[in-house]
């Protein structure tokens, strides 16, 4: 379990990734974007999560170049979106992806959904890029279970992380399970649920016990259960509460009952029909 904002998992090829980061999902480009990297930076967090689909990666390598932060010690994620999905287009994709970050390397790079009949070739697209260096690590976004195991029967390369939807109303239990059996990093979207659970009873009542508010609460369920998770904010404000989760704990009792929120109940499209 990470204890510090900066602190990292290891993934199952031995790079480290900040298990605390910012996701900024709907993020207008240009100074919304900027102010908010910017902002996740200066209050110390070092892990940003982009896709080309967000259209804003201009945005976040301007902030990350403005931050003066040496590019080594920021984790950048981006995904290749389902339209370019195919071996040859995501290599293309990957390539302006690196120019509009205006960086020559990421540290993660996911397929976003798993486009049905398409995902082995981008990921064989993603092997390479990995082998020649120009990315630490790769992986996949709103996998099943079952789409990662037929990926695995095929890939040369075990993917180090899945990136779903995680939140108490949703908790993967199974998919959890065998990302840890299987070494693959289990990493949470919409860890705030989009917002939609700030009145839930159960939450307010674990969070007054704490003298903390339920996003806290939401996303140090998350630590510690391993999650890395990547909560999305243009305020500056919530940007610092949110990453002020390591000077409390929940006990045993609080997250089981957290825990059994579970409705498998989903704010996007489940993968098996998007
Ligand atoms: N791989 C995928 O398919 C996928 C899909 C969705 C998301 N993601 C990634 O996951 C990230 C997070 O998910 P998300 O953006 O969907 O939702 P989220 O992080 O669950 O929730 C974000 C919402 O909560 C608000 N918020 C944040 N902190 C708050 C706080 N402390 N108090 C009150 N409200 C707060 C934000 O508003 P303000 O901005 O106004 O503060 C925003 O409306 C995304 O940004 C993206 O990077 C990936």
């Amino acid at each position: 379990m990470i204890t510090h904002l900066q602190d990292n998992v290891t993934l199952n090829n031995g790079v480290k990734m900040p298990g605390f980061g910012l996701g900024v999902y709907k993020v207008e480009d240009g100074d919304t974007v900027i102010h908010a990297v910017s902002s996740a930076l200066n209050n110390g967090y070092r892990h940003i999560d982009t896709a080309t689909i967000y259209d804003n990666e201009k945005g976040v390598g301007q902030a990350v170049k403005e931050s003066g932060i040496p590019r080594e010690e920021i984790f950048i994620t981006s995904k290749v979106w389902n339209d370019d999905q195919g071996y040859e287009s995501t290599l293309k994709a990957f390539e302006e992806t690196l120019e509009k970050l205006d960086t020559n390397y990421l540290d993660l790079y996911l397929i976003h959904w798993p486009v049905s009949g398409k995902y082995k070739d981008t990921y064989r697209a993603l092997e390479k890029l990995y082998e020649e260096g120009k990315v630490r690590a790769i992986g996949v976004s709103n996998f099943h279970v079952h789409h990662l195991e037929d990926l695995m029967n095929d890939c040369t390369i075990t993917p180090m992380v899945d990136q779903v939807e995680f939140h108490p109303h949703l908790t993967q239990n199974d998919l959890r399970k065998f990302c840890q059996d299987n070494n693959i990093q289990f990493e949470a979207w919409s860890p705030l649920k989009k917002g939609r659970l700030f009145e839930d009873p159960t939450l307010m009542e674990i969070a007054e016990t704490h003298g903390k508010t339920v996003a806290q609460v939401m996303l140090r369920w998350d630590i510690q259960h391993g999650v890395v998770t990547i909560p999305k904010s243009i305020r500056e404000k919530r940007i610092i509460e949110n990453a002020d989760i390591f000077d409390f704990a929940l006990s045993e009792e609080e997250m089981k009952r957290i825990d059994e929120m579970n409705k498998d109940e989903r704010t996007g499209s489940n993968p098996d029909t998007f």
